[in-house]
């Protein structure tokens, strides 16, 4: 259903052209902070008053740095091909070292943070993910069985609850997910905290928000370091993530230290929760919006797990699978409101594009925000449409790297069948046990956050069935 990207591999293809065509500029900021306080407002707007004006390719300042912005499939598929050294993630990422620790994920050489990532892969492998589905349906009973028969929740806060539990279970292990309330959830927020645009900058400025920041994984090793010295010990096996990276071994034989599971641990969870958490209340948004879509939802759920509240037939990786029409509605959302609206990296060596030449010490972007909403890859692309991707219209599949909130290439996200599945299994279980409304305007989405959810108060109504 989901469409692939482009494979993991290493080399751009220039592209050959006599003459270099200067990048356009966009222009209406400010000095010094350029398009900053547009950014700040409303980065789509930005965005799709430069594609308006100069096309796929133009560049503008932000904050004192030269950005060239990418859209289209085209200018994807060479964005996510190019080699490390040629633009480099790690480069931008630095702000999330003093989160995952020294050594793992962008404070790594790229072979180790690649080896790192495939320790990962056993851990996403079918038999596990079919356990997940028993984990996540868990989850998410357990939390609405606290519910009453009719109420008001706030959605972003319900989803970012369960996706936070689910995470928990399943990719930090049973034991954190015990003691959860024993003050995990704190340390999480705290370290939370130190996403945040100062540290963008100076990651290791010490701000209130980054001491805090390292007091709190400071406990979170000692508290990951105190399950794995349990778990050696009394020889328990668990189907987790903690499990397979304690088993995993580098190419050079060496198993991994409690320090670098721990924050392998961390890069995943931070990579998967709060995306997965909006991604799931804006399915929410938009499907309350657009109800004429609930119909045959719920026919697809009863023909899955039966009629009624209840699942006669219990949920699965294969049942999950089979639920095309909510793929769909999951799938428009991500092209509508993918979390991270905006990739970066910063150019090592000049990068070239359709004779657009960016030089090195630039940076790079491409905008899911953006380039999932192009009028010429997506029709009418401001409207909800999930059936664009059925046959026969399939709008997605009429080029290479169309939909990419996942990212594409080397990096391209590792959690994306993870994702999907839990936002199924939230949605499944939503609406086969609740009939939910609007009780608030629908939402804008709130650009000041470095994952782009829904605007708070996002207050819907619930009747248990
Ligand atoms: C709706 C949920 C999610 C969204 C929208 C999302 C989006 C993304 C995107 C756009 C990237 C590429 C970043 C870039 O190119 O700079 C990425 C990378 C990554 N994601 Fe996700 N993600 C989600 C869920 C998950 C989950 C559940 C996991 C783990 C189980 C995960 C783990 C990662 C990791 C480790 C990377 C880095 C890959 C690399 O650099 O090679 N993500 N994700």
């Amino acid at each position: 259903m989901q469409q692939t990207s482009t494979k993991r591999t290493n080399k751009p293809e220039p592209v050959k052209r006599a003459h270099v065509r200067p990048i356009p500029q966009l222009g209406g900021g400010v000095p010094f902070l350029g398009q900053a306080l547009g950014f700040q407002t409303n980065p789509l707007d930005v965005l799709e008053r430069g594609w308006k004006k100069h096309g796929d390719v133009f560049g503008f300042k932000m904050a004192g740095a030269d950005f060239v912005l990418f859209a289209g499939p085209e200018a994807h598929d060479a964005y996510f091909r190019a080699a490390e050294d040629h633009l480099s993630a790690k480069d931008v990422y630095q702000f999330t070292i003093p989160i995952f620790g020294k050594g793992v994920a962008y404070d790594a050489p790229r072979s180790i943070m690649d080896e790192q990532l495939k320790f990962l892969l056993p851990a996403l492998g079918t038999g596990r993910l079919r356990k997940y589905v028993e984990l996540m349906q868990e989850e998410i009973i357990a939390y609405t069985d606290e519910w009453g028969d009719q109420g008001e929740i706030d959605l972003a806060r319900a989803t970012n609850d369960i996706t936070v539990n689910v995470a928990a279970r399943c990719l930090l292990g049973r034991e954190i997910r015990e003691s959860f309330y024993d003050g995990f959830a704190d340390l999480y927020h705290d370290l939370q905290l130190g996403i945040n645009t100062i540290g963008f900058f100076a990651p290791k400025l010490p701000t209130p928000s980054h001491i805090k920041r390292d007091r709190a994984r400071k406990k979170v090793v000692k508290l990951i370091g105190g399950i794995l010295a349990d778990r050696r010990k009394s020889g328990r096996v668990e189907d987790d993530f903690m499990q397979t990276l304690m088993e995993a071994k580098y190419k050079s034989g060496r198993g991994l230290t409690d320090d670098e599971i721990s924050g392998i641990l961390l890069t995943v969870l931070f990579g998967g929760q709060h995306t997965s958490a909006t991604l799931a209340a804006w399915v929410g948004v938009e499907l309350l919006q657009h109800k004429h879509h609930l119909p045959a939802l719920h026919d697809e759920l009863d023909s899955l797990y039966g009629e009624g509240p209840d699942f006669t037939t219990p949920m699965s990786l294969a049942s999950l699978k089979a639920s095309d029409r909510l793929h769909r509605v999951v799938m428009e959302c991500e092209r509508m409101h993918p979390p991270l609206i905006m990739l970066v990296r910063k150019v090592m060596k000049p990068f070239e594009f359709d004779g657009f030449v960016v030089p090195e010490g630039k940076m790079a972007m491409v905008a899911p925000a953006l380039s999932h909403r192009l009028p010429t890859v997506f029709k009418d692309p401001h409207r909800f449409d999930p059936d664009r991707f059925a046959k026969p219209r399939e709008e997605h599949t009429k080029a290479n790297l169309t939909l990419i909130g996942f990212g594409g290439g080397k990096h391209r996200c590792v959690g994306m069948g993870f994702a999907y599945l839990q936002l199924k299994a939230i949605w499944s279980t939503f609406l086969k046990r609740f009939d939910f409304e609007l009780a608030s305007p629908a939402p804008a989405p709130d650009y000041g956050n470095w994952v782009t959810g829904p605007q708070q108060p996002c207050r819907v109504r619930y009747t248990r069935k």
